[in-house]
């Protein structure tokens, strides 16, 4: 009596301004039909009767009903037939099938094959009835507002996919700008390299394009490029700054500038392939470079393009002890290095990008308005 009570209680709950739940009976027996129409009177349901499987689906296919009550033997197909084939029209309407004896293997069949969700059985009385479209109006609300809630959480999941992705390129974009403004700091520091490091990253850039690298790799190496010497940071003054020459000691502490460099971007994700042409920024191609001694391939393509570049602004830039070298003086000085310090590769496709085009980045890189990525 109680679960009588509290599915009726549920089913009072239909929003107003709502159309009432559709309940439809399919039986071959007119008689049966009318009783269900009687008993179902007062109930707060849309209740449809019909006598063939055919016309049952016809209103199925008009529009959506919450519950289906069917007989097991419709003149025109069986129960379970227009179980199924009803299941594929409205697969969100709950399914009672209506026998007038219980055999245990169509019992196995309904549920398991056409997936209903409850047994009546013949001869059925009005509160039998009553309950069993009760608690099937139920389930299907429960089933509607699961649905309903399953996409209200893929689209809030949606969202804060978009959200996160948007706050992980601010953030990338918000360190690249403070390790730019590092670099900067860092080359006002060695005035003899001012703008160097902007000027390499845009070298670099063009000179991977020339090699075929594209994409986020393109974006990694160009940022690189602009960091290799970030580990300078730790590199004391009287050293960095020393006008003479470096004693041996001097220099074990100046080469050390790499590994710094690779330390202080080892916490910032997003600049790992980054990190790793700074770590092997004065690598050589035959081995002899420092700090791992790595040797052809095993040094990342960002490295070995970079080792042409800075080669290469170090000699077209003015120097302390000497001006500026030409173009021509350049590319000869990297041909010989060709194989030995550099990747050939590299230092051909450094030969096939024109004297002017280099100029124009050069020009380029001494523009405040023109940042690296
Ligand atoms: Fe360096
Ligand atoms: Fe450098």
């Amino acid at each position: 009596m109680s679960e009588h009570r509290d599915s009726r209680a549920e089913l009072r709950q239909t929003p107003s301004g709502e159309e009432p739940d559709r309940v439809l009976y399919v039986d071959p027996d007119a008689t049966q039909l009318v009783t269900f129409q009687r008993t179902m009177r007062d109930e707060p349901v849309n209740c449809r009767a019909v006598t063939t499987g055919r016309e049952g689906l016809r209103l199925l296919d008009e529009a959506p009903h919450a519950v289906l009550l069917v007989d097991l033997v419709l003149p025109d197909m069986s129960g379970m037939e227009f179980l199924a084939r009803a299941s594929r029209l409205r697969p969100e309407a709950v399914r009672v099938l209506v026998l007038d004896r219980l055999d245990g293997e169509t019992v196995c069949d309904a549920v398991n094959k056409v997936g209903v969700f409850r047994i009546l059985q013949k001869p059925w009385d009005g509160s039998q009835l009553r309950n069993a479209v009760r608690r099937a109006v139920v389930q299907h609300r429960l089933l509607t507002d699961n649905h309903l809630m399953a996409i209200r959480l893929q689209e809030v999941n949606e969202k804060l996919h978009v959200l996160n992705r948007e706050l992980d390129a601010t953030v990338a974009e918000r360190t690249s700008q403070l390790l730019l403004s590092l670099c900067n700091a860092l080359d006002l520091r060695d005035t003899d390299t001012q703008w160097h490091s902007r000027r390499v990253a845009l070298y670099t850039r063009r000179l991977a394009t020339e090699l075929g690298v594209a994409g986020e790799e393109l974006r990694d190496i160009e940022r690189g490029a602009l960091l290799h010497d970030i580990g300078k940071i730790g590199v004391s003054d009287t050293i960095l700054l020393k006008p003479g020459k470096l004693t041996e000691d001097e220099w074990t502490a100046m080469r050390r500038h790499s590994l710094f460099g690779a330390q202080i971007l080892a916490g910032i994700p997003f600049l790992l392939r980054a990190r790793q042409l700074v770590a092997q920024h004065h690598e050589r191609w035959d081995g002899s470079g420092y700090n791992g001694g790595l040797r052809g391939t095993q040094i990342c393509i960002g490295a070995r393009i970079f080792a042409v570049i800075d080669t290469f602004d170090a000699i077209t830039s003015d120097r302390p002890y000497r001006k500026a070298l030409g173009h021509a003086h350049a590319v000869a000085e990297i041909r010989k290095g060709s194989g030995t310090q550099f990747d050939p590769a590299v230092v051909a496709a450094f030969e096939r990008v024109r004297a002017e085009e280099w100029e124009e980045i050069r020009r380029h890189s001494a523009d405040p308005e023109v940042a690296p990525d």
